[in-house]
This record gives C-alpha cells, structure tokens and sequence, in this order.
C-alpha cells in the first residue's frame, strides 16, 4: 500500500527549510575551515577582534569582494561562538607553534620553588601547554598527569618528555571533560590557567581532587576579576596557606611586568 502524505506543500516546504539550513552550515563550515587553514600556518595570535582585522586584509588581498568578505567574518565568528573550544586550541596551537610566542618554555620558578620543598607524589597539570612544569616535575620524581585542549601542546610535551627521558599521563581534553577524579593528587597545578579560577563549581572539584596534605599550586596574572577580594582564597579558607603573594614580576605568559599571583595551598 502506497502511504500518500496529506500535505505535500508541507513537506516541500520543511525540506526547503532543511536544506536552506544545511547550506547555510556548510557556508559556516567552509568559511570557517579556511580561515583555519590561513591561521594556523600564518595568523598572529591575539585578540579575536585583531585577528580578524587582519583576515579581513587577507581576503582583500585574494580579491574577495567587501560584502563577501563581511558575511564571511559573520560566519566565522559565529562559528567560533558555537565552538568554543575548537576556537581555543587553534589559537593555543597556533601560539605552540608560533616562533614569536611570547611565553617561555623554562618551567616556572614558583614552581620550582614550592615543589621542591614537598616529597614527590601524584601531581596532576591543569592545561598543561607543551609541558614546562610537568616536564620539570617529572624529572624531580613526581608521577605527572596533565591536561590540555590543545594538541599541538600536548605532542610537543610528549616530545619533550621524550627527550627528557620521563613519562607523562597526558589527556587530550578540555576543563569540561577531564575527570579529576576525588582524593587522587598531591599536588594540583594552576600555572596561567585562569579560566577556571573563577568558576567556583569547577574549583569544588579541585578541592575534591586533592588529598589531605596535597597542595594547590596557582600562578597567574593578580588584579583580574577573578583576583579581586581574594575570591579564589576565599574558597580555600580552610586550608593552610604556604605562600599567597601578589608582586609585580615578569610573567612567564604574555612577558609582561605584572603584578603576578602565586598561590600555594595545602589541604587539611
Ligand atoms: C596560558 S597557557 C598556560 C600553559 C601552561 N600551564 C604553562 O604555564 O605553560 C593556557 C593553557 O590553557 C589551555 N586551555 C585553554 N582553554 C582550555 C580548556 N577549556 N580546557 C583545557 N585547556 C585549556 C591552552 O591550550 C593553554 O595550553
């Protein structure tokens, strides 16, 4: 038996729709896959609204007319809106890549200075980049884990490690999917991972990750929002301070004199 649908003007009319949608996402994709394409080899990480300042250049340089060139930043940035995360590792695998990176790849003297004073155990590197501190904790005999959402970052830890001669647990993932599991860490690395610093539900589940006795580790730039009150010790009030200063100093991000927060907290 042969099923006639009722309304065939219907049916055309919502596969209108479907395809009109379809095109339009595919005109997003594309746009999108070739700005990625111009960035990751040629882009200077910086400011979403500098960055496509100068894509706009570059598509008037290939002829691309003004109001094509306009629907095509449109698009783009409305990618990048629904794809935050996707937005994030191109523009930190493009700085992993970037030889002007202002960044520096030696692991972080406040580091240095608060891991040395514990007896190796569990660290866990939040967004670990391409693996400065892991590296350095791992050659000190700490057992490291860490977690970054760019891969870029991630092969060029494996690397080091490699060169290094030291083993790293590594996950390719974002702060929304790695797992920090409870009472696992005896130490936890916030090394200019600030994102989450002012996410408190996100920084319940730090606290939850250490074990008694671990240690909370943040450097980071001081005077931001997240900075301001003392949020973030605020949260940690029950713990015992081992550092909490706010100097200014050259960042290891960014290369700038700042005035830098280094934190050092140890779980009751
Ligand atoms: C300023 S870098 C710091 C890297 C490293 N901690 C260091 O001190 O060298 C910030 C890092 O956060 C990572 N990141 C950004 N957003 C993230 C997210 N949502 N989930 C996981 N990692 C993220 C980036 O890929 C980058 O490696």
């Amino acid at each position: 038996m042969v099923r006639r649908n009722k309304h065939p003007a219907l049916l055309v009319q919502w596969s209108m729709i479907g395809l009109l949608a379809f095109l339009l996402l595919l005109s997003g994709d594309t746009a999108w896959s070739e700005f990625r394409t111009w960035f990751e080899k040629e882009g200077t990480p910086g400011a979403p609204a500098d960055v496509l300042a100068t894509y706009t250049v570059k598509l008037k340089e290939r002829g691309v007319p003004g109001p094509e060139a306009q629907a095509r930043l449109q698009e783009i940035e409305a990618y990048g809106k629904q794809h935050p995360d996707e937005a994030r590792a191109l523009h930190f695998n493009r700085i992993f890549t970037w030889s002007e990176a202002p960044f520096s790849r030696q692991p972080s003297e406040f580091l240095k200075r608060v891991a040395s004073t514990r007896k190796p155990g569990s660290a866990l590197d939040i967004a670990m980049g391409q693996g400065r501190n892991s590296i350095w904790l791992a050659k000190n005999g700490w057992t490291v884990s860490g977690y970054d959402i760019s891969a870029e970052g991630i092969r060029q830890a494996h690397d080091a490690a490699a060169a290094a001669g030291v083993k790293l647990d590594t996950a390719l993932a974002s702060h929304e999917t790695y797992a920090l599991g409870e009472a696992k860490w005896d130490l936890i690395v916030m090394c200019f991972a600030f994102t989450k610093l002012s996410d408190t539900a996100y920084m319940k589940t730090v606290r939850e990750a250490l074990r008694p006795g671990g240690v909370l580790l943040v450097e980071g730039f001081g005077g931001g929002k997240p900075m301001q009150r003392n949020m973030i010790l605020s949260a940690f009030l029950d713990y015992r301070v081992l550092v909490y200063e706010e100097l200014p100093d050259v960042s290891d991000w960014g290369k700038v004199k700042a005035p830098l927060l280094r934190m050092a907290l140890e779980k009751p």
